[in-house]
């Protein structure tokens, strides 16, 4: 089928006892056992039934397995956060000694996980820009386990091209490759089929699509989401609920048609900006002078609604454009179908140092733009209004 059909359809539940419609809610943590001999076997077989929600929850599967189908991947694993998901993969991956690779542009709070935290478990890391391969490959070390790549990137939308890079590691024994396709969500990227070994997303985002939810999800083969369950997942303990699956299932059954629209809204939005007096660069992979425009085209089927702004005048002028949106709502966050602004120098990439931000493009003056699915029309005029209030 498509995937406007299966983000609604794949591996649906339906409920054997009553037929209902939409899956009911699993709001349970723990199963009754048949017998003793049962509960043996479950907790020695978590695949074949449900013992404990830390372990497996029908609500939380429904999720998975959608997940799962709509990534090309053999399983996935629920998780409570986009940062539950990315510590958990990357942790059963690696160990005291290995070391690691990511990219110079990433999610603020997994640069902290990476350079705050992993370093006090031996863990090595190289920081190298994802989108020369070349780089990638020097930085390679004896002991290098996992090369880690966000592709979009957050907050530049730099584009990695996942499948050069692993057909470089192709040449390595026993170097994973993990890619965060969050500002992609399923619909615009299927990273494992380029080749990578695991995908995660922070489900908040697109997956959810109506920022009600905190939620993350790893994607890869049975045998490395089985490791990520056990011990790793039942261990840290950051599981999904069922509720927050529950409503991710619903959001999903509407990700194509705001995918389209979020992409469709992106690209006029970016166009406009591009023109603006007040603005003095888009970084927007749509638009054909982004370097990453041509692998960005080749590996997503959309550009996506993410973009940052350059605003001309640094950080006074963008708070005139932050301060002075309508339909824009000043939070951090992303992939709702409402309109977003954030300053990522202050919000998302504060665990960054100012040089350590300004070598990597991401400026004083540069707000974040999600862009929603409300009528284009409505969020140009909006942002138009509020840069033309910054004083010249
Ligand atoms: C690219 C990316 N990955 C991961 C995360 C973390 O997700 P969560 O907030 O769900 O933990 C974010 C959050 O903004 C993000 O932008």
């Amino acid at each position: 089928m498509n995937i406007a059909t299966d983000v609604i359809h794949a591996e649906r539940y339906v409920d054997p006892t009553t037929g209902s419609h939409v899956t009911p809610i699993y709001q349970t943590s723990t199963f009754i056992l048949h017998d003793f001999d049962e509960a043996v076997r479950l907790n020695q077989n978590i695949d074949q039934g449900f013992v404990y929600s830390r372990f497996g929850n029908p609500s939380v599967k429904e999720f998975e397995d959608k997940i799962a189908y709509l990534e090309h991947a053999e399983a996935a694993l629920g998780v409570a956060s986009g940062l539950g998901a990315i510590s958990t993969a990357v942790m059963s991956l690696i160990k005291a000694g290995d070391h690691i690779i990511f990219g110079d542009v990433i999610y603020g709070c997994t640069f902290a996980l990476f350079t705050k935290i992993l370093p006090s478990f031996g863990i090595e890391y190289s920081i190298v820009d994802t989108t020369d391969v070349e780089a990638i490959e020097k930085a390679i070390k004896p002991n290098t386990r996992l090369v880690y790549v966000e592709t979009p990137a957050n907050p530049t939308l730099k584009i990695s091209d996942i499948a050069q890079i692993s057909e470089m590691l192709g040449k390595y024994e026993n170097i994973k490759m993990v890619v965060d396709s969050t500002f992609a969500s399923p619909y615009l990227q299927n990273a494992l089929d380029l080749g990578a070994d695991i995908v995660v997303h922070s489900a908040t985002k697109y997956i959810s699509g109506h920022g009600n939810v905190t939620a993350g999800v790893i994607a890869g083969s049975k045998k490395d989401i089985d490791k990520c369950r056990m011990p790793f997942l039942q261990c840290f303990g950051a599981v999904l609920d069922p509720f927050a699956a529950w409503q991710l299932v619903n959001g999903l059954k509407t990700l194509a048609v705001r995918m389209e629209k979020h992409c469709d809204n992106a690209m006029k939005v970016a166009t406009f900006l591009q023109n603006h007096p007040m603005v003095d660069k888009v970084y927007y992979p749509g638009l054909k002078d982004n370097p990453g425009y041509e692998t960005a085209k080749k590996q997503m089927r959309g550009f996506g609604g993410m973009m940052s702004v350059d605003i001309k005048g640094g950080i006074d002028a963008a708070r005139t454009v932050m301060n002075n949106v309508k339909v824009f709502s000043l939070a951090t966050s992303l992939g709702n179908v409402d309109s977003l602004i954030q300053h990522s120098p202050s919000m998302s990439h504060f665990d960054m140092t100012p040089e350590q931000r300004h070598a990597v493009s991401i400026f004083d003056g540069q707000v974040r733009l999600s862009v929603g699915i409300e009528d284009s029309e409505d969020l140009i005029n909006d942002l138009d209004q509020a840069l033309n209030l910054i004083k010249r």
